[in-house]
């Protein structure tokens, strides 16, 4: 070992390095902090995410477990190192698969694959898995991954010598700008080159429904995009915060000043009483009830209650520990039983019966139509809290920019994040500016702020910036995770087996804080009849208050676990009606001009029948498929199942209009205003794939200014499935709106066509005519575009009555997945075989992108029906906490189904939440026609499914 303090002598990316290092000092800290080598990430700083993952002397490891004092005199290598100032072959073809969601995991997965890729040129995917076992992905499903590196070896080529990637990111400095040329090694990703190793984009009026790369991808594969935590200043102050151990607790402080005084480098110390605005934020304003800094109690463990503020080099080593308060633990309720006892104490004095909000939809008479059912059956099912676990944890920093307060931090919702900072602060929401850097996965938390009032508020008082990246532990335990349900359900079907009516209960653990509580409560009952007709029905959720972990927005917003409910009890049905479960799905499926629960007439759109149709060939398959394995294993038995999603894009029965400009700038191009934040979803590209073609020129012309609360228009948050649709609707109406102003100033018909060329030229054809504009002599606005058009859309809902009847969507997605796996009878655990997925997106805008939403949402529904989770003080980390890995996914077969919606852009419907939904309920039937046995609680864990067995057969 070195002594303490001495150089530490190494090569990173070849280059020969002297670093002066304490020897326990970890290497990822090294090559963050002090390298500004940012492409590795920390995820968990335990070993856990595989984030961090560096090759040292050719073997992948993960360096936030690395003591500098071990690195002496060896070879590192990070993701910087891979291109060698290009893309390397791998990392052509991550971008060519889409296999860079997010992009917070590619960089340790390029790296871990390209150590395999040295050894074995054409890896099988046996050997592919067995290399990424160890990083996590929360985004892709890892299949596009998988292909990438066994793909990888058709980008070796020689003749195509590296090129200088074109599409760089700039830094936050106003709006992120991408542009849309993207520079490859050959072969080429899309239709012909437009020269040599240039990758060609779509040309004009072919941009939907083709599948370019992300226009914001090459940053993800090099390494060079900037998430939440890759670029503190270096003068930053390091803010720390001091949380409750305890489920609900009071507490008191000691001494501050002496605190201060007594520890060296620490700055300043805040707590509740230095905000100087109104203490408390929640998405939903009427329900905002959750302090940024709790005053006198805690409501749930891991609630912040302090913040130090202090220097960076003090921050690594304080012992929080030694913070001067007192704890004084008090009795917490953590389960909707305890807190709806009667004379159960409230975790909010205002909320009667600890009950946030209750939903209902009833419609006709669900008692009589099953009082008068020829088939009955009823059941219950109970899910568990499921974290979020995107790779990245929430970073961020905030400065002031003379009287603004400017916050760089990773997020969903930028305009949210300012009026709630604002708020807490003080402040005029104009004096607050959020620039949105890369976020790494945020599946709904990330539209909750976080750390946002806390580093604003250090920045506030003391005049530094001040910075602030959430450990995993914190993470895990201070932010939203999906409600726990407990539910009960009755449905009902004539001798035909048709359904006549349903009756559904659900009581949904809400947490210590409103947060999205309430859209639980009012989306469930909305959508707990699947996408089946259902003339008699009552539907009721209700959100309640424990002194547990914030439940929120987490990809579905309750529709999963009611999913859950509903479709398990489908199959019983149609087992007792000695119906194929297939086709009972069909035969009650919606249809155009039917009416839903909420007496809501779908005119047009309505595609669930279609992807249930096109799955039936797959669903003879498989029968057959697992009756004969069924019938030579004993001990091992394969079952199949099958499960339907509906979900309603947007808001439900709320306004939630997006906004978007575009212009043509003096030098002739498409300036793109993208505010619809992109967590990896790629609205990025498929936004402005969308505005190209209403526009009318092609998606190379394009250059996107990203989120910024000072320059892009407010798009809305990234949530409920609804930037496809709503900005991409708002896209598509600003796109034609200055294709008219255009075609307006050159005196032409809507025919004409439009080109623009270099030199700052825009050429108006129409018939054998062409006039050329000469963009260079007319007059810019302040954002410098000469002509230009900014549209707002927000879809045509209406309210829903007292019993829940009106139009709360205009827009619904709808989906069906066919679930193949095995049960070892004798241990419990469950191996996926395969699943098919089949989603109607009305039009699919990238298909490639689709397919990542797609098989990213089913690995969420895997964790969610087989391995996660949380529970709270037992299961705040990655090792504790199990989600998906490489090995988790079987393989995935994507059918994309379009049928259009009138109201979407170009025919567009949302996708991100919809496909997760029927994943978990597929595999429960599953494990029922498996087995035999119904599994009513999620996750079904090997020890579950055993006792259930175990239990069946006594
Ligand atoms: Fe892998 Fe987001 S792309 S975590």
């Amino acid at each position: 070992m070195k002594s303490d303090r001495a150089p530490i002598n190494f090569t990173v990316n070849g280059a020969l390095m002297s670093v002066t290092a304490a020897p326990m000092r970890r290497l990822s800290s090294v090559l963050r902090d002090d390298l500004r080598l940012t492409g590795t990430k920390v995820g968990c700083d335990a070993g856990d995410c595989g984030a961090c993952t560096v090759l040292m002397d050719g073997e992948p490891v993960c360096a936030c477990l690395l003591p500098m004092a071990s690195v002496e005199g060896t070879s590192i290598r990070t993701v910087e190192g891979l291109g060698n100032g290009s893309l390397s072959a791998l990392q052509a073809s991550f971008l060519a698969h889409g296999a860079a969601q997010c992009g917070i995991c590619t960089p340790a997965l390029l790296v871990t694959a390209s150590a395999l890729l040295e050894r074995i040129a054409q890896p099988s995917e046996q050997q592919v898995q067995d290399a990424l076992g160890g990083v996590l992905c929360r985004c892709t499903g890892y299949r596009k991954i998988v292909e990438a590196v066994m793909g990888a070896w058709r980008w070796n080529d020689d003749s195509a010598a590296p090129h200088p990637p074109a599409g760089s990111l700039s830094p936050p400095a106003g709006g992120r700008e991408m542009v849309a040329t993207l520079t490859l090694p050959s072969p080429r990703l899309w239709g012909e080159g437009k020269g040599d190793g240039q990758f060609a984009l779509p040309p004009s009026g072919a941009a939907v429904g083709n599948s370019p790369v992300r226009l914001d991808g090459i940053p993800k594969v090099t390494g060079a995009e900037l998430f939440g935590g890759d670029s503190f200043p270096a003068v930053a102050l390091s803010v720390l915060v001091v949380r409750s151990p305890h489920h609900r607790a009071s507490f008191s402080f000691g001494d501050l000043g002496a605190y201060i005084a007594d520890n060296a480098g620490v700055a300043a110390v805040f707590t509740a009483r230095d905000i100087p605005g109104i203490n408390s934020f929640g998405v939903i304003p009427p329900f905002a009830d959750q302090p940024a800094l709790a005053e006198g109690e805690t409501r749930f463990r891991g609630e912040a209650v302090a913040l130090v503020a202090c220097e960076g080099w003090v921050a690594r080593d304080l012992d929080m520990a030694a913070f001067p308060v007192t704890w004084r633990e008090l009795p917490a309720m953590l389960e909707p039983p305890g807190a709806q006892a009667e004379g159960a104490a409230l975790v909010h004095a205002n909320r009667p019966d600890n009950l946030l909000v209750r939903g209902l939809v009833e419609r006709g008479e669900p008692e009589n139509a099953l009082a008068q059912a020829a088939c009955v059956v009823s059941g219950s099912m109970q899910t568990s809290y499921v974290e979020h676990a995107y790779i990245e944890p929430e970073a961020g920093y905030a400065f002031l920019d003379d009287d603004t307060l400017t916050i760089v931090a990773c997020t969903q919702a930028p305009h949210m994040d300012r009026d709630d900072t604002a708020r807490i602060l003080g402040l005029a929401p104009d004096k607050v500016r959020i620039m949105p850097t890369a976020t790494g996965g945020g599946f709904g938390s990330k539209i909750d702020i976080s750390l946002q009032p806390l580093i604003g508020l250090v920045a506030l008082k003391t005049g530094r910036a001040a910075a602030l990246a959430y450990t995993r532990q914190e993470s895990m335990a201070s932010t939203t995770k999906r409600h726990p349900a407990s539910m009960r359900a009755t449905i009902g079907t004539d001798a035909d087996g048709m359904i006549s009516g349903m009756v559904f209960d659900g009581t949904f653990n809400t947490g210590a804080y409103a947060s999205f509580g309430p859209t639980v409560a009012n989306r469930v009952p909305v959508h707990a009849s699947g996408p089946y007709a259902t003339p008699n029905y009552r539907a009721v959720a209700r959100a309640i208050h424990t002194n547990g972990p914030v439940s929120g927005a987490f990809r579905g917003f309750g529709v999963p676990q009611a999913t859950l409910m509903q479709e398990t009890l489908y199959d019983e049905l149609a087992d007792t009606l000695g119906i194929d479960r297939l086709q009972f799905r069909l035969k009650n499926a919606l249809r155009n001009g039917s009416e839903t629960v909420t007496g809501q007439r779908l005119e047009a759109g309505v595609g669930i029948g279609e992807c249930l149709e096109v799955l039936a060939s797959r669903w003879t398959r498989a029968l057959s498929e697992a009756d004969a394995f069924n019938a030579t294993n004993s001990t091992t038995k394969r079952g199949v199942g099958i499960a339907s999603c509906w979900y309603g894009c947007g808001n439900t029965s709320l306004p939630n209009p997006s906004t978007i400009k575009l212009g043509i700038s003096p030098d002739g191009k498409v300036v793109l205003h993208q505010g619809a934040v992109d967590i990896g979803q790629g609205s990025n590209t498929v936004i402005a794939q969308i505005a190209a073609d209403a526009l009318g020129l092609p998606l190379g012309d394009f250059v996107l200014k990203g989120a910024d609360t000072s320059i892009t228009p407010d798009a809305g948050k990234t949530s409920a499935s609804r930037q496809t649709y709503v900005s991409g609707k708002a896209a598509e109406k600003a796109a034609r709106a200055l294709r008219d102003t255009v075609l307006r100033y050159a005196n032409v018909s809507n025919e004409a066509s439009l080109q623009l060329l270099q030199g700052g030229f825009l050429v108006v054809h129409e018939g054998g005519e062409r006039r050329r504009i000469d963009l260079t002599k007319l007059e810019a606005d302040k954002d410098g575009l000469v002509f230009a058009a900014e549209e707002s859309y927000d879809p045509p809902t209406a309210p829903l009555d007292a019993k829940g009847q009106g139009k709360p969507y205009a827009v619904y997605g709808y989906g069906a997945q066919i679930a193949e796996l095995e049960v070892d009878l004798a241990l419990g655990t469950v191996r996926l075989v395969k699943i098919t997925a089949a989603h109607d997106v009305g039009k699919a805008i990238n298909p490639l992108l689709a397919e990542g939403q797609i098989e990213g949402g089913i690995a969420q529904g895997i964790g969610m029906a087989l391995m996660e989770e949380y529970i709270p003080g037992r299961t705040e980390n990655l090792h504790d906490y199990l989600i998906p890995t490489i090995g988790d996914v079987p393989p995935i077969e994507t059918i994309l189904v379009e049928v259009p919606d009138p109201e979407g852009p170009f025919g567009a419907k949302g996708l991100g939440e919809h496909v997760l939904i029927p994943t978990a309920p597929a595999i429960l039937n599953a494990i029922r026609h498996a087995t035999g046995v119904a599994m009513t609680r999620v996750p079904a864990t090997p020890s579950r499914v055993l006792s259930a067995i175990q239990e069946a057969r006594r």
